[in-house]
């Protein structure tokens, strides 16, 4: 008898003790941050449906890239938005393209500063769709393959130092991986988007990334939301296929599958705090109706509990600098 009332309170009793027993930490370095480079010159253009992020032009990115870098953020993830795009989307591997360009000037600027990629079409094709369309509008899966691989080579003899394929072909992490290994780059690790779900979550990240498919949706290579099961299956294709890094996306949806696959793989494990997670927490906040900080901190602390290792975000600099206080 005599339990004391305050048998687990005694442990919240103060700011001090409460940060001794914390279980999940954010830390700067869980952090990577999404950037938007856009061709052409002297451009800095707010993307509306995400305050706070721009598309660049590369000769606008150098005082963005010493920011992040002393911020204290390990890496930043590459989108490009070519000025022409075509059926087949042939800037993706444009040795001059806007992401091959900007992966020079950053390891250039700032050497340590990690330079993920994104590998996918739809930024590059005029159809929007990921992948090569046939005359019946489906994506040709083998066709695409070899195109991605063109685009992934291209990024590395750039300077990349991590590839991020985005698109969800069956395959592409082997074709990938063989093609780096045949051209000498063994040791350029690939980050799959491995468990990417068809999400109505990545409406602002079209405006941002100019990438909405002009006809149809992604339903036919993006996952279902309502499965689990087959996440862990695309999670483990990926694995068999050399996939280093395992990612999980949309994150705060889809907490439950980050923690099945920390659980079931043990693999280093990203997920990736999409842009309309990030625009409704700003959109309330500018409402006043959420604390913003309060609920940044909470979401991404949410991200880190379920077990990734790795959170790609928006916020990564107002959380940076937020943590660095
Ligand atoms: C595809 C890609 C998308 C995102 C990252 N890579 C969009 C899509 O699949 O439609 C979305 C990211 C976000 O919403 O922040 N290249």
């Amino acid at each position: 008898m005599g339990f004391p009332i305050n048998r687990m309170r005694r442990l919240r009793s103060n700011e001090t003790l409460r940060k001794m027993v914390r279980e999940t930490k954010l830390s700067i370095e869980d952090f990577i941050y999404p950037l938007f480079i856009v061709y052409g010159k002297d451009k800095k253009i707010p993307v509306k449906s995400m305050p706070g992020i721009f598309q660049l032009s590369v000769d606008r990115l150098k005082d963005e890239i010493l920011e992040i870098d002393s911020l204290g953020i390990p890496a930043v993830l590459l989108f490009g938005i070519p000025e022409k795009k075509d059926s087949i989307g042939s800037s993706a591997y444009d040795e001059n393209g806007e992401v091959q360009n900007a992966t020079r000037l950053i390891k250039d600027t700032c050497p340590d500063l990690m330079v993920v990629t994104d590998v996918c079409m739809c930024e590059y094709t005029d159809h929007g769709h990921c992948g090569v369309v046939e005359a019946d509008g489906r994506v040709n899966n083998d066709a695409t393959l070899e195109l991605l691989a063109r685009e992934a080579l291209s990024h590395v003899r750039a300077g990349a130092d991590i590839i991020a394929p985005s698109d969800m072909m069956d395959g592409r992490i082997g074709y990938i991986r063989n093609c780096l290994d045949e051209n000498a780059f063994q040791n350029v690790p690939i980050m799959s988007y491995a468990a990417k779900y068809s999400s109505a979550f990545y409406g602002p990240f079209r405006d941002a990334a100019e990438s909405a498919p002009q006809f149809g949706d992604r339903k036919t290579y993006q996952m279902d939301a309502a499965n689990i099961e087959e996440a862990l299956r695309e999670v483990s294709l990926d694995i068999e296929e050399g996939a280093d890094i395992v990612m999980v996306k949309p994150a705060l949806a889809y907490l439950d599958v980050i923690k099945a696959v920390k659980e079931q793989f043990h693999y280093p494990t990203a997920a990736y705090n999409v842009s309309g997670e990030y625009s409704m927490i700003k959109a309330a906040a500018a409402c006043g109706w959420l604390d913003e900080e309060a609920v940044m901190l909470e979401a991404l602390t949410s991200i880190k509990r379920a077990g990734a290792d790795i959170i790609l975000t928006y916020f990564a600099k107002e959380c940076a600098r937020l943590l660095a206080k």
